[in-house]
């Protein structure tokens, strides 16, 4: 789908398989153009006027989407990032892109102010890399020199294609603080911080079921089931009438 008429951009011209949901229906994906190296400065200075947006709206800090084959994600996987030159090839230049939307963005915050989310496995958006434990073990040595709020990992695949443990590895790379994701029940999450393997959580669908999931989790009261058929749609349902707790 071209968006408004505009071609999507990429690090290499290689179109997602299969088809976008869009409010009119699914269409398939286009190839994206590759981005020039001369117009990767113009990327980075939208994410300072993001940051600087954020700032002046009132937020508390911002966390950097460098997950799910989103644009920072596309440029450190090697299915997606097929480049020579100073943003392709090694790890170092793969994740180039991704740390000068850091600097830019922490110049702007404070680096404590500044969260990263990645998602190692994850296949959505046709996301693939040939060596996600050597790529982003080396990432998240490097995140330490930021002084970052937090990174924040998912840890598995939507689509169940690449497996392993990425959160062991990330821990021993990553001196700060740690957020996982996917998958975790209260349970889990609840022995995983007190092992020391996590700082802490993010519920994602089972927060969507349950508007009240902190308290739920506390009471250890039974939670609502998630509808799958009402993600990603368009309008309220699914988002907004999950009932909370009658007590
Ligand atoms: C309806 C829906 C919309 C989502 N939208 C996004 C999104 O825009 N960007 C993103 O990175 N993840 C998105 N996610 C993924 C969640 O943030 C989360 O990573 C995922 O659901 C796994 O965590 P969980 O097992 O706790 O649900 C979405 C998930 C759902 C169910």
């Amino acid at each position: 789908m071209l968006n408004r008429g505009i071609q999507p951009i990429a690090p290499s011209s290689i179109a997602i398989t299969g088809e976008v949901r869009t409010p009119e229906g699914k269409e398939p994906y286009v190839v994206p153009r590759a981005l020039r190296d001369d117009e990767l400065p113009e990327i980075v200075a939208g994410f300072r006027k993001a940051a600087e947006n954020t700032q002046a709206a009132g937020f508390d800090g911002v966390e950097i989407h460098g997950a799910n084959g989103y644009l920072l994600d596309e440029f450190l996987r090697n299915g997606s990032n097929k480049r020579s030159g100073r943003y392709g090839g090694s790890f170092e230049s793969r994740a180039r892109l991704t740390m000068e939307v850091l600097e830019s963005v922490s110049s702007v915050w404070g680096g404590n102010r500044v969260g990263l989310r990645i998602s190692p496995l994850n296949s959505y958006n046709s996301m693939v890399d040939s060596d996600p434990i050597g790529l982003f073990g080396w990432l998240v040595a490097r995140l330490n020199d930021f002084d970052l709020a937090y990174l924040h990992v998912m840890r598995g695949d939507f689509y169940r294609q690449q497996s392993g443990d990425v959160l062991t590895p990330i821990r021993q790379c990553y001196e700060g603080v740690l957020i996982g994701n996917m998958g975790y029940s209260g349970e889990e999450a609840a022995r995983d911080i007190a092992a020391g393997k996590l700082h802490a959580v993010a519920f994602g669908v089972s927060f969507l079921a349950n508007p009240d999931l902190p308290e739920r989790f506390k009471m250890n009261a039974a939670l609502n089931q998630p509808d799958p058929d009402t993600f990603y749609t368009f309008g309220p349902e699914g988002y907004i009438d999950y009932p909370a707790m009658t007590i």
